[in-house]
């Protein structure tokens, strides 16, 4: 577990390196590329070596998810988050971004409201419009530097029944939030009373930074299962994106059901056998890996946080609870955000999120992907100050 190993990955069609992807994004293919959140390290070594002995067996052919699989699954969320995860509520897909978007289709109708809560992971209102379903915002708030999800909003915007579904992002990407056990508890109770759907995306609930703690939403009430999918997957904890394999967790057996039959008809449900063997490495006793990452990334949010306090250019860090992503208040500034975006991607040479990609509430924000070295980290901060230095002297 070498964390300050730096990896090069030019060798690979990395997508957040590909010159195309940085000029097409940010109008500089010389960017250092920071928005995807994918991590610079590599997988525990236990899945490597798991992938390398499945790789010189030489034969990949179908197969199916081993009992060692749900095992390991199960037992992780069990021993970390006391979630007792039912392997008969566990439906497989490729992704993420795909069984939210299954879901979507199967809860609600055309032109139906799905509530996010903005500024969030800028796909959800992709998947929302391909869809052909109308996006409602439950802005969060910020107050004293911290991110407040807004519940008379939210049960006013559950009250409308033409809205259906309720996007939750836990822990929230890009803020870094980790809702708390009673947050968790006043949404289920607004969506329960209004009958609104809740997709619960969990695939950052690994990041968590103590003393926080990840709740799962499907544990915090019998009444809220019913009427919920969470969506897992090990790919951004172990850093294995590239493998594409994702879960959804539907506790009502009717939803289970129709999820179950649409992944049949459009044959989503094959299993890739790389992905299942570096799953079920990762998920098995693991938990030092991930725990040493932890710290790791703790290290790379005190290093951003001092820098910026300490040098002094106009930018703060929103404190994450947890994941392995920085959201930069950059309002300090006065930049408008195409300004933000020009002098990120032009003057700092860096590529970063752009708050508004997450919703207008995210204008004047940035969001870094910290999942690096510490030494890459510290190389990015000091373009940004210098870059900011040059603006100042002008
Ligand atoms: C909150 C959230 N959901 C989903 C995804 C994408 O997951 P997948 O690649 O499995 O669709 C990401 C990736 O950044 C994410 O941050």
């Amino acid at each position: 577990m070498n964390f300050d190993e730096k990896v090069d990955r030019s060798n690979y069609p990395t997508l957040k390196l590909s010159k195309v992807f940085l000029s097409d994004h940010f109008g500089n293919a010389d960017a250092f590329p920071m928005s995807v959140a994918d991590m610079d390290f590599k997988a525990p070594p236990s899945v490597i070596e798991a992938l390398q002995k499945r790789a010189a067996h030489g034969i990949y052919g179908y197969e199916y998810k081993p009992e060692t699989y749900f095992a390991a699954l199960t037992a992780w969320y069990q021993n970390r988050y006391g979630w007792e995860i039912d392997k008969q509520q566990i439906e497989t897909c490729p992704s993420i971004l795909n069984a939210i978007s299954i879901l979507i289709n199967q809860h609600s109708d055309e032109g139906d409201g799905v509530i996010l809560q903005s500024p969030v992971f800028f796909e959800f209102r992709m998947v929302i419009k391909s869809n052909v379903r109308r996006l409602v915002k439950n802005p969060l708030k910020l107050i004293d530097g911290r991110y407040q999800i807004d519940f008379d909003d939210l049960a006013a915007k559950a009250a409308q029944p033409e809205n259906k579904i309720l996007i939750l992002c836990n822990p929230h990407n890009p803020i870094g939030r980790v809702w708390t056990k009673a947050e968790l508890g006043e949404v289920a109770a607004i969506c329960e009373h209004h009958g609104v759907f809740v997709i619960a995306d969990e695939v950052h609930s690994d990041f968590v930074f103590p003393p926080h703690r990840y709740t799962p939403y499907l544990t915090i009430s019998q009444d809220a299962t019913q009427r919920t999918a969470a969506c897992i997957s090990p790919a951004k904890t172990f850093n294995i994106a590239g493998m594409v394999d994702a879960m959804a967790i539907i506790p009502n057996e009717t939803h289970r059901r129709r999820f179950h039959e649409f992944a049949h008809r459009y044959q989503i449900n094959k299993v890739n056998v790389f992905a299942s063997v570096a799953a079920e490495a990762a998920y098995t006793n693991r938990a030092d890996w991930l725990d040493a990452l932890l710290v790791y990334l703790q290290g790379n949010v005190e290093l951003v946080r001092n820098f910026l306090r300490e040098n002094r250019i106009g930018v703060s860090l929103v404190e994450p609870d947890g994941t392995f992503l920085a959201w930069l208040d950059f309002r300090e500034l006065g930049f408008d955000a195409k300004e933000l975006e020009r002098f990120l991607a032009l003057e700092a040479k860096l590529a970063l999120s752009q708050g508004y990609w997450y919703g207008r509430e995210g204008a004047g924000f940035a969001r870094m992907t910290i999942g690096y070295t510490r030494a890459t980290v510290h190389m990015a901060l000091e373009k940004l100050a210098s870059a900011v230095q040059k603006i100042s002297a002008t």
